[in-house]
């Protein structure tokens, strides 16, 4: 690889940073001209590249469906980059990244795939003089996951005598338990659990890790984290977007699968779980799946008040008119698909007995913001109430992940003047402003990471079943005829009516729907989008 562009400022707080060295590697990319190749691997690889993260003999082979030369996928590559980059890519750089790379066309259950494969991995073993890691990324359709899987093993492809071999697979990881199960049944039949990397983007984004920084390194907030002082916990990943071009994915996953089932359970471990005694991959991922263990699974009776969801109809959001779900391209009639939904849930452990945790979701809704927010309990008295302590409201953390990382703490102050009135104000810290620099791309992190081996930030066999397990009943539920908003079973004769009059709408652009506030326990708000 050439050096690294050497063009970035020096930020004085974060000079020094030492990049931790990756072993020399092959990365092999199933579904290589699939849409998250082009807009997130492949810049995230230029980017590495940028900086000199990526090892110093790194290749890179594509394996897809489509017919095509090794040059045509460069020159895909390169365009890809250049359109999605987070940088604009220096052109040395770039070809130096994109000189050596191969190109496979081929179906995924074909044995021929692999065998070109095993070639071109060989060619450049012979070429390094030396074994080279691989690492197999899955960015398929999850249907291909574990033919490719199979396959692999099938081709002795899945151990090297001499080298490392690890397989990095995206999500969706299954689309129930059974699914999940099944699916690491067939995995783990190949792959040992340390050579497997689930993937979940949420846990490269730097203010995630940087929950457990907060956490963990600042003895002042650990002595509040609990119910003793906590109120309650609010989650919320709400985008502005549609659902573009996905109709075929998003119209079978829905808003609880596609993001609560793994996104915003994994902001909920991080708020919830104890002290990990190392911040190693078992230490770190024992502590999140008993958190997830301690999360009661909703019963049918309680579904109805503890989890919502809602379609979203026509309106107007970032700044035009846009369609309802059911009038975009692709869509099916009359389907029931959720694009919002939002849960109340509780965990049932020592720490967190009684305190709510309220997530929600949801796609055109009024702006794109992820953030998590930690109520605390309002003070026990009020002593200057006789002068109008007017305003006074419980001190709110609230952890932002997008768009503009960061913390920020409510506390009550004292309006400057005679009288004692009390208003909030926000005391704030911002990424961009406090290290002066772009945050990396959660992809950036996460490949280098499954390259050195380091599973911390992926989900682990147990961790996916175990939110699984939360998810599932509540996916049956509305599925099943229990759901009042679901048709039944066996319709009786036509209805003239709308097919699903009771499916909760928002308009697009909106804060969603109403009935989301019926989840909230007396007193409680959701907090403005
Ligand atoms: C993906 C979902 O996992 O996360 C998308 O499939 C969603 O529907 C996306 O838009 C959100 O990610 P981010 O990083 O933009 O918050």
């Amino acid at each position: 690889m050439a050096a690294a562009a050497s063009t970035d400022t020096e930020n004085p707080l974060t000079a020094g940073l030492e990049r931790l060295p990756v072993a020399p590697t092959t990365l092999v990319i199933f579904g290589a001209t699939g849409d998250l190749a082009k807009r997130k691997l492949l810049p995230a690889l230029y980017n590495l590249a940028h900086e000199g993260a990526l090892p110093e003999r790194f290749h890179l082979i594509g394996v897809s469906r489509k017919g095509k030369e090794h040059e045509d996928f460069r020159a895909e590559c390169e365009e890809a980059i250049r359109r999605f980059s987070r940088r604009k890519p220096d052109d040395s750089v770039l070809a130096s990244l994109l000189e050596t790379v191969k190109y496979i066309a081929g179906t995924f259950d074909d044995d021929a795939v692999y065998a070109a494969l095993g070639q071109e991995l060989d060619g450049f073993e012979k070429e390094a003089g030396e074994p080279l890691n691989r690492a197999f990324y899955l960015s398929t359709a999850p249907q291909f996951f574990p033919v490719i899987v199979d396959a692999l093993g099938g081709n002795q492809l899945d151990h090297h005598e001499d080298a490392q071999v690890r397989v990095i697979i995206e999500k969706p990881f299954g689309t129930t338990l059974e699914e999940a199960r099944e699916l690491n049944r067939r995995v783990l039949a190949t792959f040992d659990e340390t050579q497997v990397f689930r993937i979940d983007h949420y846990l490269g984004k730097e203010t995630v890790q940087n929950m457990m920084a907060f956490r963990f390194a600042n003895g002042m907030f650990e002595p509040l984290w609990n119910r003793n002082y906590i109120d309650s916990v609010q989650i919320t990943a709400a985008e502005e977007i549609g659902i573009g071009s996905r109709a075929d994915y998003y119209d079978a996953a829905g808003a609880l699968r596609d993001l609560i089932q793994n996104h915003m359970l994994q902001l909920l471990c991080h708020v919830a779980m104890e002290p990990p005694v190392s911040f190693t991959a078992e230490g770190v991922r024992n502590e999140k799946v008993k958190v997830l263990q301690a999360i009661p699974q909703l019963s049918a009776a309680d579904i109805p008040g503890m989890a919502v969801r809602a379609q979203y109809g026509p309106g107007h959001a970032g700044g035009e008119d846009v369609p309802g779900y059911l009038e975009e391209e692709g869509v099916p009639e009359g389907s029931i698909t959720e694009t919002y939904a939002a849960l109340r849930l509780e965990v049932d452990n020592w720490r967190w007995a009684g305190v709510p945790f309220y997530l929600r979701t949801g796609k055109r809704l009024a702006r794109k913001v992820t953030e998590i927010a930690v109520t605390l309990k309002p003070v026990p008295h009020l002593a200057f109430s006789q002068h109008g302590s007017l305003g006074v409201q419980p001190n709110q953390l609230v952890l932002t992940l997008q768009p503009n990382e960061g913390v920020s703490l409510r506390l009550g102050a004292k309006i400057p003047g005679t009288r004692m009135i009390i208003r909030p104000v926000n005391m704030e810290f911002l990424y961009g402003t406090a290290f002066l620099s772009q945050s990396p791309e959660a992809y950036e992190r996460l490949i280098t990471d499954a390259m050195r081996g380091d599973a911390t930030l992926f989900t682990r066999n147990d961790e996916v079943e175990a939110q699984w397990r939360i998810c599932d009943p509540i996916v049956k539920y509305w599925a099943s005829d229990l759901d009042p908003t679901h048709p039944p079973a066996h319709p009786g004769p036509p209805d003239p009516g709308p097919t699903h009059p009771v499916l909760p709408k928002y308009e697009a652009g909106s804060q969603g729907p109403r009935e989301a506030e019926g989840l909230l326990r007396e007193g409680d708000r959701w907090r403005a989008i």
